[in-house]
Formats: C-alpha cells, sequence, structure tokens
C-alpha cells in the first residue's frame, strides 16, 4: 500500500500522544503532529512521528501537505477551568476546528475524525449547553455534520470518555482526576472531591481510546462512536478505593452522568476496551 500521510491535531497531549505512537508502531505512514503546546509537552514526542509547533487556526500554513487522515484532537480539553478560560476555548475549539474542517475540505482530505466529549449527553439533559468546553464540543460536532452534508466532506465523530493512563498529567490547573488522585495519594494528602460525589464517569484508558480512534480513522463513517468503558464508577467510588483520606469540596462536579448508545464501536468496528480504572487503581496502589 502507497504510504500515506496522517496528520493528529494535539499529538503532543495526552489521548494525541498514544494515538500518535500506535499510529507509528502500526506501519510505515507518515505521522505528523501539529500541536501549540499549550497544554502538550515534549515529553509525550514519539520516535518516529514528525512534529510541528502551530495554531490549528494557521494549519493551512504549517501542514502544507494533504493528509490522507486527520484526526483532530487539538483543542482546549478541560470543563471545570473552561469557565475562566473562555477566550481561549474559543479561539482553539471555534476558531481553531473552523480552521481544520475547512481545511479537510478545500485539500479534500479523504477523513476528517474528530475527538468529541461525551458531556454532551448528560442524563440530567441540556449537557452541551453546561459549561464553555462543552457547548463548543457539541458545536463541533454539529459543524463536522453539516460539512458531510453541505460539502460531502468524508468524516467521523468518536466520543471520549474521562481518559486515564499514562502521561496523564497529575499537577496544576489542568489536572485530571485519577492521576490527581494518584498525586494526593503518593504524597499523603487528602484526596478532593466536588460534591455530591454521585457523580459518575466512565473512566476509559488512554490506549483503549487511542486504539479506538485508530480504527475509527480506518473504517468509520458518520458520527455515534462511543469509545467507554463498560462501567462507570462515581468520583467518590473512585477516591474511595484509593483508601486515603477523602475531603469533600464545592468545586464544579460537571454533568451526574451520560446515557448514550455505546454499541456502535463494538458492532461496526469490534472496539472493546480491556482495563477497567479499578484494576488501574489497585497497580497503582500495588507499587506503593
Ligand atoms: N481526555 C478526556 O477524557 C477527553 C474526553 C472527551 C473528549 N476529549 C477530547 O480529546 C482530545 C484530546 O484530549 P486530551 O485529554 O488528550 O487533552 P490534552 O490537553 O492532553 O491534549 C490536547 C492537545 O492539543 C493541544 N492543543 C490545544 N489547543 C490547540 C490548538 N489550538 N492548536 C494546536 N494544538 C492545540 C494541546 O497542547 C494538547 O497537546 C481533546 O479534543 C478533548 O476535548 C478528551
Amino acid at each position: 500500500m502507497a504510504r500515506r500521510t496522517i496528520v493528529v491535531t494535539g499529538g503532543a497531549g495526552h489521548v494525541g500522544s498514544h494515538l500518535v505512537e500506535l499510529l507509528v508502531a502500526s506501519g510505515d505512514d507518515r505521522v505528523i503532529s501539529l500541536d501549540n503546546y499549550s497544554n502538550g509537552s515534549r515529553a509525550n514526542h514519539i520516535d518516529g512521528a514528525e512534529y510541528r509547533e502551530g495554531h490549528t487556526k494557521d494549519i493551512a500554513a504549517h501542514v502544507p501537505e494533504t493528509p490522507d487522515i486527520l484526526f483532530h484532537l487539538g483543542e482546549y480539553a478541560r470543563i471545570k477551568t473552561s469557565f475562566e478560560d473562555v477566550a481561549a476555548v474559543f479561539d482553539s475549539n471555534i476558531v481553531g476546528t473552523f480552521a481544520v474542517t475547512e481545511f479537510c475540505r478545500e485539500r479534500a482530505v479523504s477523513k476528517l475524525v474528530y475527538a468529541a466529549s461525551s458531556t454532551k449527553f448528560a442524563i440530567e439533559g441540556d449537557g452541551r449547553n453546561q459549561n464553555p468546553y462543552s457547548f463548543t464540543k457539541a458545536t463541533n460536532v454539529d459543524l463536522i455534520n453539516n460539512y458531510g452534508r453541505w460539502y460531502d466532506l468524508p468524516y467521523a465523530i468518536c466520543y471520549f470518555y474521562n481518559a486515564f493512563g499514562p502521561r496523564e498529567v497529575g499537577g496544576g490547573k489542568y489536572a485530571t482526576l485519577i492521576a490527581r488522585f494518584e498525586e494526593l495519594h503518593r504524597t499523603g494528602q487528602p484526596l478532593t472531591v466536588a460534591s455530591p460525589g454521585t457523580q459518575r464517569r466512565a473512566f476509559t484508558y488512554v490506549k483503549d481510546l487511542a486504539r479506538g480512534i485508530m480504527l475509527v480513522g480506518e473504517k468509520g463513517k458518520g458520527d455515534g462512536y462511543a469509545l467507554r468503558a463498560a462501567k462507570s464508577y462515581s468520583v467518590l467510588e473512585i477516591a474511595e478505593a484509593f483508601g486515603s483520606e477523602i475531603e469533600m469540596t464545592d468545586d464544579y462536579p460537571g454533568r451526574a452522568d451520560v446515557a448514550n448508545d455505546p454499541t456502535k464501536a463494538r458492532d461496526e468496528l469490534g472496539w472493546s476496551p480491556t482495563l477497567d480504572v479499578m484494576d488501574y487503581i489497585r497497580s497503582i496502589r500495588s507499587k506503593a
């Protein structure tokens, strides 16, 4: 097969770096990452991939090549902080993603694969409007679906659920939950849980997400590939599994849970998750 060119936006981030790693390992495709390092890290670089530094809104200048597949993960990717960072959220997720979608149309890219957020499926309803992040992610799903309709843009959309696993950032403003709990546990500090703690998440292993989005890139068509762990847990159950002291806070808790059909990825792509977050936490504790 001819060597393909694959572009991953956000390739230096948590999920993106695992996707780049799989793509590089799976053959001789040329793999190019475009990342502005707003949350990504050079420590996540994978040998064999090419890295370009820049904002997605300038993708046409940074990527003169015409990719066969473009995986679009390079967006502002945090819920709670999106309230205070709203300008950065719109710059990356609205301005940047419009440029990426236009780039795909103008260059006749064979497939645009978008990493959407499950937050829009909040069981309490209206998840798409709960916070600036969710609003932009759901808006981009609408945009890309419409580019399919208006311009016959070939695309596939998958939904991620809270990622955990290697290269997850545990400290600072953009820390995510499992790595943050791991860090607090390791340093003997109480685990802080946003009240009521009953909010449930389908924590999904990052390597499963990367394998899922790669499959969506190869075989997916249209909207609706939910890549989620089979079982969800409340944030309080997760904290209790670490066995540390717990401190309840009045931080933003986000949605209560999500409800959507997880069968499309399994039935069409043969994807299923491999690692339950409780087994991961047990392995962390056994190393301590
Ligand atoms: N991790 C999750 O649980 C989760 C859940 C649902 C959806 N997603 C989506 O998956 C994607 C990856 O998430 P992640 O957890 O790996 O986040 P991340 O922050 O680790 O990765 C995002 C990467 O994109 C880069 N980036 C951000 N804005 C950019 C821009 N305008 N131009 C170029 N690069 C930019 C960042 O520097 C970072 O390296 C995001 O689009 C996110 O919204 C993630």
